[in-house]
């Protein structure tokens, strides 16, 4: 498959990287408005650079665009067009309209489109998600230093959007409500969010999101029945909590209704709960997105993150958006 990567600034030249490693893709090009960093990371691969996106459109089956998320739509258009399969970085785009836009151009000329939700691809989360079918609660932190980049879209486009896509993909319903807080810091927009996700059939998801904080952690618990799974992405490590299948708290109760372990507390939860590390594969998340992307650009499956997947997390987003954005107008009133 000859493949090419639009914007190849911080992440598309991560594209560029592992395109170039995978044996099955070459690498025609890369493209970049920024004609000195397109040709640094076209050396660097041994392809071509093209300051426009009109020069390669005819030389590649597929193309990941990496460019600015306001440009996805413009820089994603004539590949869409041309029926070239693409994989579009998160958010899918700047907004629900442009997002729609996509997809529908993808739909008419039936071009494959992927969104680039990479933590679909964390080896971590992929090993919970074989854990807990059903979840019943999820808990996400996603905390992060402030770096200039993304700026121009709220955390919640930026960051939360991949808690919010994992959410929506492990808790199999519709969203009755959201409820969101959050503020702007050093940023036009949001700099923190925290958003409640209510699901039809009483599932929750408490996301809570910085891009301006001192340190990196990126938590999630998942609660299932009976089970959870707590993942640290940041150190890669996780491991399973399970409840022993007999156990009933009704057995321990003393006449307050207080949970009494006279063999002493340790014990008691050695006793009753069963934890084991999680096992993964080290694979790097994008090699495994990217490797995903060839096999549904070759029509060998679906793509692995839909648009209408995207734009659905795209929409979640907009509703903890208008959530938080409508608190902070009662603020402001008040
Ligand atoms: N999946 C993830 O975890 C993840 C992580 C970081 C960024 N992203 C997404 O990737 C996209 C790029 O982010 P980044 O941090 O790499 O940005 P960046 O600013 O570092 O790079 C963007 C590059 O695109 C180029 N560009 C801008 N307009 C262009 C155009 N019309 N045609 C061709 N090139 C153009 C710029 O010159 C720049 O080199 C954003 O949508 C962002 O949300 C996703």
């Amino acid at each position: 498959m000859r493949v090419a990567v639009v914007g190849v600034g911080h992440l598309g030249s991560a594209h560029a990287r592992i395109w170039n490693e995978i044996p099955d893709a070459d690498l025609v090009g890369v493209v970049d408005i920024d004609g000195d960093r397109a040709r640094e990371i076209a050396d660097l691969h041994g392809c071509i650079a093209f300051s426009d996106t009109s020069k390669i459109i005819n030389q590649v089956d597929a193309v990941s665009i990496v460019t600015p998320t306001p440009f996805h739509l413009e820089t994603a258009r004539p590949f869409l067009e041309a029926g070239i399969a693409v994989l579009v970085e998160k958010p899918l785009a700047a907004t629900l309209e442009e997002a729609d836009q996509i997809c529908e151009l993808a739909d008419n000329s039936g071009s494959v489109l992927q969104v680039g939700h990479i933590e679909r691809f964390n080896p971590l989360i992929r090993s919970a998600i074989g854990i807990i079918d059903q979840p019943l609660f999820i808990e996400c932190d996603r905390i992060h230093p402030f770096t200039l980049r993304s700026t121009e879209i709220s955390v919640v486009h930026d960051l939360m959007i991949h808690d919010i896509d994992i959410a929506l993909h492990l808790i199999d319903d519709d969203l009755a409500a959201v409820d969101a807080h959050g503020c702007a810091v050093l940023s036009p927009t949001e700099d923190l969010a925290h958003a409640r996700l209510s699901f039809c059939k009483g599932a929750t998801a408490f996301v809570k999101t910085s891009r301006v904080a001192l340190n990196r952690s990126r938590k999630i618990r998942i609660f299932g029945h009976r089970q959870y799974v707590s993942l640290d992405l940041v150190h890669r490590e996780g491991f399973r909590v399970s409840l022993d299948e007999t156990y009933d708290p009704a057995r321990f109760l003393d006449p307050l209704g207080r949970v009494q372990a006279p063999e002493g507390v340790e014990d008691f939860l050695s006793q009753h709960l069963d934890k084991e590390p999680l096992t993964f594969d080290e694979e790097e998340p994008l090699r495994a997105e990217l490797d995903s992307f060839l096999e549904a650009a070759r029509g060998s499956c679906d793509p692995a993150v839909t648009g209408s997947q995207g734009r659905r997390a795209m929409e979640a987003a907009s509703q903890v958006i208008e959530s938080l954005r409508g608190r902070g107008q009662a603020l402001e009133k008040a």
